[in-house]
């Protein structure tokens, strides 16, 4: 998707950052801003649905961590993030094979500063990053700045290699739970095989983990870093897998609060970056996720949350089914926000497809965004936690208007 504001020409033409403009896109800031669009049905970004939001606990959690912390939370705070909520993250991440201190733990403002951090502490201009394909479109905003070139992981293909897929990369990148954008689970034999050759080529190995828990049908698998220390069980944590979570996606992406867990040199080195980034997180937002995590509320509202979006899939799915399967494939997820969709014609273009959407009503996210080169335009990735079974009812129907008003405007070809 090509930039769609012009920017001042002062900005613009600044080499570097023109050219990392040259190759980025608009779509985060234009589902972002949907909400604002009257009428528009917004499948495009991954947003959480706000009527589940816990407000009064929240809220009350942010009186209490004003009224009884003032020093600590009014205060500038440690870059690493406060000691309590480290500890406790430590705790729900650890286990007796995993042992896990505050020293493998940086709190972090949510999930893209982890991402942002990574690039800066393992990525040189123009290195090569080895990433689950297609990949999460922040990720490849985070890392932008670098120029960096990639190496598309395609980790269900038949004949995958991880350790030619990993070797020479400056890291790995994966989602392993309901991938952004495919929503597909990374299998238990291919995260062993990922864990093996950054193990067996000193390959850094990030683990990036905001659906983790939105998990609607089948046993869980362990994560990345589970299996990494299964190396050396129970000694302190000193392997290459960066396992990076956030709040946004199980409590409110509002909060701003997510987390890294690595090896401690590694947390050291993410710290010393985090201090150039934002100095710390907000101490008012941790305390009121570690109110959240220690009050039992993260776990009190799963059943509901994953009750709801699991009924949300499933309405997503059957408006697939009934409005779009002439033109599209797709894969029913087993957890996460997204259901991935392939156009059966390969000469669909999503991106031409999008602009015919919103005048239809309807804001997707084209393929081409998770793709570095921005080559892929077969495809589109939807989600359903945001909108109520009907809304996305009536967004696939003109899902549908927009794609027989592509056609038309092609002479009746895609
Ligand atoms: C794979 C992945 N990583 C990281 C993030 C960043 O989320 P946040 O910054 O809200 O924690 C997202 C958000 O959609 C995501 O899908």
């Amino acid at each position: 998707m090509a930039p769609s504001s012009p920017l001042p020409a002062s900005t613009a033409t600044r080499p570097a950052f023109a050219r990392w403009m040259g190759t980025t896109n608009q779509i985060t800031r234009t589902f972002l801003a949907a909400g604002a669009i009257p009428g528009l049905i917004n499948v495009a970004g991954g947003l959480p649905d706000p009527t589940i939001f816990p407000t009064e606990r929240l809220a009350e959690f942010a009186r209490r961590a004003v009224a009884e912390h003032p020093d600590e939370v009014l205060s500038y705070g440690p870059v690493e993030g406060l000691a309590a909520l480290r500890d406790a993250l430590a705790r729900r991440f650890g286990s007796p094979a995993l042992p896990l201190t505050r020293d493998n733990v940086l709190v972090t403002t949510s999930g893209m500063q982890g991402l942002d951090l990574i690039g800066k502490v393992l990525l040189e201009d123009g290195g090569l990053v080895a990433g689950q394909y297609p990949t999460y479109l922040g990720a490849l905003d985070a890392w932008r700045p670098r120029a960096p070139s990639f190496r598309n992981l395609v980790l269900e293909a038949p004949g995958f290699d991880p350790f030619e897929a990993v070797a020479g990369a400056q890291f790995a990148y994966a989602v392993p739970n309901f991938s952004n954008p495919t929503g597909r689970m990374v299998d238990l034999a291919t995260r062993r095989a990922l864990v093996a050759a950054a193990h067996r080529t000193g390959t850094w190995l990030v683990e990036d983990d905001p659906y983790g828990t939105l998990h609607y049908d089948g046993a869980a698998l362990p994560r990345l870093i589970e299996l990494s220390a299964q190396a050396a069980p129970g000694e302190p944590y000193a392997g290459p897998v960066i396992s990076m979570g956030t709040l946004s996606k199980e409590i409110a992406p509002g909060l701003r609060v997510g987390w890294v867990v690595a090896a401690p040199a590694m947390i050291e080195a993410l710290t010393l970056a985090k201090q150039g980034s934002d100095l710390c997180t907000s101490g008012v937002t941790q305390r009121v996720a570690l109110a959240a995590i220690e009050s039992g509320l993260v776990d009190e509202i799963r059943p509901a949350l994953v009750a709801l979006y699991r009924s949300r899939r499933d309405a997503l799915c059957a408006a697939l089914s009934a409005h779009l399967s002439d033109w599209f494939d797709w894969e029913v997820p087993v957890g996460g926000m997204f259901v991935w969709a392939v156009a059966k014609d390969p000469a669909l273009d999503t991106d031409a497809l999008l602009p015919h959407a919103l005048s239809a009503g309807i804001c997707f996210s084209p393929s081409s965004v998770f793709d570095a080169t921005g080559a892929n335009r077969r495809g589109m990735r939807l989600n359903f936690t945001l909108n109520p079974p009907e809304r996305l009812d009536e967004g696939m129907r003109r899902l549908a208007t927009a794609v027989a008003a592509l056609r038309r405007s092609r002479g009746g070809a895609a």
